[in-house]
């Protein structure tokens, strides 16, 4: 797959298959996130890869799930995600402006996967005090996202904006993802 056509297909998917990612595709996904830019290449994050069972039920309740249509875009059971990469920065290399290191290392993680057929749903929003506990998480390490993972059992649609930037639910319970016009952001030499 090329990399403009994986950029376009990847979409946040919230509705998964239950069926296992082998460890080795897993793996790649770190491998991608490992090689990213990194400012001053200081590579402060560190990833859980989390696939067993009982965490990922755990872990699943600590998160929260498409602010805009909610609790419409919770997944269910049965349709929950079979995998979570936890992105943590280690305070001990950096504590601050780790930011763009990091969209740079997770945007690697969730094209790699869409190239893999996985779906991937980058998550903020996160009880961190209990998924610290969950995952034995030390305190030299900030937990900073999740990323759930699992293959597609939905296909959001993306579509130009119209009036509003909130992603909504069709009476056919499809998610449509509008994105702001070409023309809208972009500026030629000067603003
Ligand atoms: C930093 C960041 C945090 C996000 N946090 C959440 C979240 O907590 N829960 C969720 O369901 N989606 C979350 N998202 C996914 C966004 O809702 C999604 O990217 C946006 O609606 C655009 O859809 P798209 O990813 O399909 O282009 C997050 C995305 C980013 C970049």
């Amino acid at each position: 797959m090329r990399v403009h056509e994986a950029i376009l297909k990847r979409r946040s998917i919230r509705l998964f298959e239950q069926k296992e990612i082998s460890k080795k595709k897993l793996e790649k996904l770190i491998e991608a996130a490992r090689v990213a830019p990194s400012s001053s290449n200081l590579q402060p994050l560190e990833y859980i890869l989390v696939n067993e069972k009982k965490l990922i039920s755990k872990v699943f309740f600590t998160l929260a799930w498409a602010g805009y249509v909610a609790p419409k875009r919770n997944p269910p059971e049965g349709k929950r995600p079979v995998a979570y990469i936890v992105v943590l920065v280690n305070k001990e290399i950096r504590e601050k402006s780790y930011e763009r290191d990091l969209g740079a290392s997770v945007e690697n993680i969730l094209l790699s996967a869409v190239e893999e057929g996985i779906g991937s749903c980058w998550i903020g929003s996160i009880k961190k005090k209990k998924l610290r506990s969950i995952l034995n998480v030390p305190k030299n390490y900030l937990i900073d996202s999740v990323i759930a993972l699992g293959y597609p059992a939905e296909e959001p649609l993306m579509e130009e904006m119209k009036n509003s930037t909130k992603y909504y639910l069709d009476n056919f319970n499809r998610l449509h993802v509008p994105k702001r016009k070409l023309q809208d952001i972009l500026h030629w030499n000067k603003f």
